[in-house]
């Protein structure tokens, strides 16, 4: 196989946890037909059932971790800066000035690890800020790894609950489906519809941008309608805006209901950059019948449910309450070959006539930009450093 001219260096992941890879075999025979040649660092993609020889039939060349770091122009990466605040500073000694990064690196969470990873002088590309523009779906980190845990939680709840989620008539008598409630659906909210849909539950699901009703509806749920004002609930690229504090009172108030009567509620409702808001009180577990199951899945921003612990599974009166982190890296298989699929399109994007042309007149290329020349220079960043716009 003919050798690329540019080289992506994939090190292990070193986020504690994480057993994702940002590069499966399947990927680097699409990435040496653009010309880019992969080196991997020995072991990398074990832990999601990937072999250093299947990368090796497929072209990639295994090698230490130092020279992933000193060979390539490009480090592919699931977890960097913000995404892996304590390990990841070793990375960051290793990068050199120019070099490009491109991973999940929690810029809007973690603005101050940004400015650290600014330092090593590395071109850092977020994934996250990838723009929610059709050009760019197939370079959407934040969709795929949401489509897994929308599908997970799904599998988590029907675990913990003491009932089937299916409807069965047999020799010993009818069994109900259960009820299964998700708020919020975006991407993850709709996979955990069309999940507990395949499971045989009856679901139903709120969400404030109301444009969604459709699309519960076409996957076989009934839409909550809540009487509260939501118009001017969509805000910059299909994203849910923050909602005032009376408006989630009022919610929670007219979600309670449905709560109470579900036998498991998905909470998956987020605003990008933000804490979660709180739409589920210990009270209104408390109403829930014995059993029933609360999945989480904005443990990791806070929480949707104000008893949740991130990270651990606990019961609030009868109801069992799970708030599970990195629900991706818990079918790592698929979760490393949708985002080397993903991580694939978005460098394709950036190569133009062989070479790595980092042009900030592209769109995808200056949304996802953060830091370059020892400077965080996105400006939704930079705001938040209370650093002055930026100049290049
Ligand atoms: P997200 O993970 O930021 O939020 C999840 C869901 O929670 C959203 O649907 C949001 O409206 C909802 N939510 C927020 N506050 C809520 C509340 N108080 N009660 C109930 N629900 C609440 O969103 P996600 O899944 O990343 O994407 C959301 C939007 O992005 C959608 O419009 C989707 O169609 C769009 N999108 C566009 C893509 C593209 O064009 N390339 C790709 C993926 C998503």
């Amino acid at each position: 196989m003919a050798e690329g001219s540019i080289v992506l260096g994939v090190p292990r992941e070193t986020f504690p946890g994480e057993t994702r890879v940002a590069m499966v075999p399947a990927v680097v025979p699409v990435l040496a037909k653009a010309g880019v040649q992969v080196v991997i660092e020995r072991g990398a993609g074990e832990p999601s059932g990937y072999s250093d020889a299947a990368f090796e039939s497929k072209g990639a060349a295994v090698v230490t971790r130092a020279d992933v770091f000193a060979r390539a122009d490009l480090v592919a990466q699931v977890r960097a800066a913000g995404a892996n605040p304590e390990t990841g500073r070793d990375d960051a000694r290793s990068l050199r000035r120019g070099q490009v990064v491109v991973a999940m690196a929690d810029p809007l969470g973690d603005a101050n690890a940004i400015r650290e990873f600014a330092a090593s002088g590395a071109t850092l590309f977020a994934l996250e800020l990838v723009p929610r523009i059709t050009r760019a779906q197939s370079m959407d980190v934040l969709s795929s790894m949401a489509t897994i845990a929308g599908y997970k939680a799904v599998l988590l709840a029907a675990a913990e609950l003491p009932r089937m989620f299916p409807m069965m008539m047999t020799a010993a008598g009818t069994i109900t489906p259960a009820r299964v409630f998700v708020v919020g659906a975006g991407v993850a909210g709709l996979q955990a519809i069309a999940s507990s849909k395949r499971l045989g539950a009856v679901v139903h699901a709120y969400d404030v941008r109301p444009a969604v009703k459709e699309q519960i509806q076409s996957l076989g749920a009934k839409f909550v309608e809540l009487p509260v004002e939501a118009a001017d609930a969509e805000g910059k690229g299909g994203y849910a805006r923050e909602m005032g504090e009376e408006f989630y009172r009022k919610q929670r108030e007219l979600m309670a209901r449905v709560v109470a009567e579900s036998d498991v509620v998905i909470t998956t409702a987020m605003i990008p950059g933000k804490k979660a808001p709180v739409l589920i009180t210990a009270d209104m577990l408390h109403a829930m019948a014995p059993g029933s199951v609360v999945v989480d899945l904005a443990a990791e921003r806070g929480g949707n449910v104000d008893a949740t612990r991130a990270g651990e599974t606990i019961q609030v009166g009868g109801v069992t309450l799970i708030g599970p982190l990195n629900l991706p890296a818990t079918m790592p298989y698929h979760a490393s070959q949708m985002y080397a699929r993903n991580m694939a399109a978005f460098v394709q994007n950036m190569i133009k006539d062989g070479t790595l042309a980092l042009s900030t007149d592209d769109e995808i290329v200056r949304e996802t930009l953060v830091t370059r020349d020892g400077d965080v220079v996105h400006a939704a960043i930079r705001e938040r450093l209370g650093l002055a716009a930026a100049t290049h």
